[in-house]
């Protein structure tokens, strides 16, 4: 019995953060109960953007890794990759590059957003305006059935298709099937200071903080800003840390939290301690599977290897396929 197959990935642009566990990571361990599963650590992709600074992107790989495995990633039922390590992915890059016209690519919209966005690199890089090819690459190299994904990545989902269905039609066989978008929920993550969680705000609470420094961070994280004291009612609904609640607090203790901040019946502090109780546990089990690959760090080279060689045959295969339909073959 074959299960539909799915492919993610993520760039290697640092260590990963909550807003990572609960936006993707913790749908993906799920997800391998049902699925054919490649997770792609997707190096390339981080090129596009730091290209200019490029040294970090390989230690990266291995943190992303270490976070992906503590995650509960698991190489033994899915396959853990490094897209730098399947160069198909280039080749098939390379072929789509024919078909896809510029302008399927200047209307997609991360490309104009982000290049407003990161003013201090020159993303007018043909890399750059090809992102959304090469991770349709991605996607189509494994024949993937779905790719799942947030909203802000669906529009590269849907280009995926278009594309899939370009290629199809012009060399007259259906070589790739078309991916669905598996949508994950996104629930708004803010970090410590309100804004959205972010390595480049400093905001994040990291899958690597031990205890003495997520209990701080969040001990100093904003609240609803109109509780100026102790004896002054809250609202939970403009409150960041209770956003937090709303993903890691039961049900029960945080409708209590909710109605303690609107009466004022508790203080911050305690709501904070709540939230505390629920997220440190958690992250205690990522951290120390963390420690035990941190300390086999040729161990973690041996699953990306092995994942990165087992993910090449299958990408080969359509390949070779893709070269056959082109008549380069
Ligand atoms: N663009 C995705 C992101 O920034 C990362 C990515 C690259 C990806 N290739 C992919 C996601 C293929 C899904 C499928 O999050
Ligand atoms: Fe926010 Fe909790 Fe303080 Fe209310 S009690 S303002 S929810 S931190």
């Amino acid at each position: 019995m074959t299960r539909p197959r799915i492919l993610s990935g993520m760039r290697p642009t640092g260590p990963l953060h909550i807003g990572h566990l609960t936006g993707a990571l913790d749908n993906w361990v799920r997800l391998q109960d049902t699925y054919e599963c490649y997770w792609a650590i997707v190096d390339w992709h981080a090129l596009t953007t730091d290209y200019a600074s490029p040294a970090e992107i390989r230690a990266n790989v291995l943190e992303v890794a270490i976070d992906f495995l503590a995650a509960g990633l698991d190489p033994a039922r899915a396959t853990l990759f490094v897209q730098s390590l399947v160069p198909e992915h280039a080749e098939l890059h390379l072929l789509l590059s024919m078909v896809v016209p510029v302008s399927w690519l200047e209307r997609v919209p991360s490309y104009k957003e982000q290049q407003q966005q990161l003013t201090e690199k020159d993303l007018s890089t043909y890399g750059f305006l090809g992102y959304p090819l090469l991770q349709s690459a991605d996607i189509m190299i494994y024949k993937a059935d779905a790719v799942p994904v947030g909203e802000d990545q669906a529009p590269h989902v849907e280009l995926t298709r278009e594309i899939v269905r370009r290629f199809n039609h012009l060399y007259g066989r259906p070589v790739f099937p078309e991916p669905k978008t598996l949508l994950t929920a996104s629930p708004r993550i803010p970090g410590t200071d309100g804004r959205k969680m972010s390595k480049s705000y400093g905001n994040a609470i990291y899958l690597a903080d031990p205890p003495e420094v997520t209990i701080p961070k969040v001990k100093t994280m904003v609240t609803d800003p109109a509780r100026k004291r102790r004896r002054d009612p809250g609202n939970p609904d403009v409150c960041p840390v209770f956003d937090l609640h709303r993903i890691f607090t039961p049900e029960a203790p945080r409708a209590e939290v909710a109605q303690g901040c609107r009466t004022a019946a508790i203080g911050c502090l305690d709501c904070k301690g709540v939230l505390l109780e629920r997220l440190v546990p958690p992250l205690d089990q990522i951290r120390e599977r963390r420690t035990r690959f941190v300390e086999a760090p040729g161990r973690i080279r041996e699953i990306l290897h092995a994942g990165s060689a087992r993910a090449r045959e299958r990408a080969r295969e359509t390949l070779a396929a893709a070269k056959v339909a082109v008549g380069i073959a």
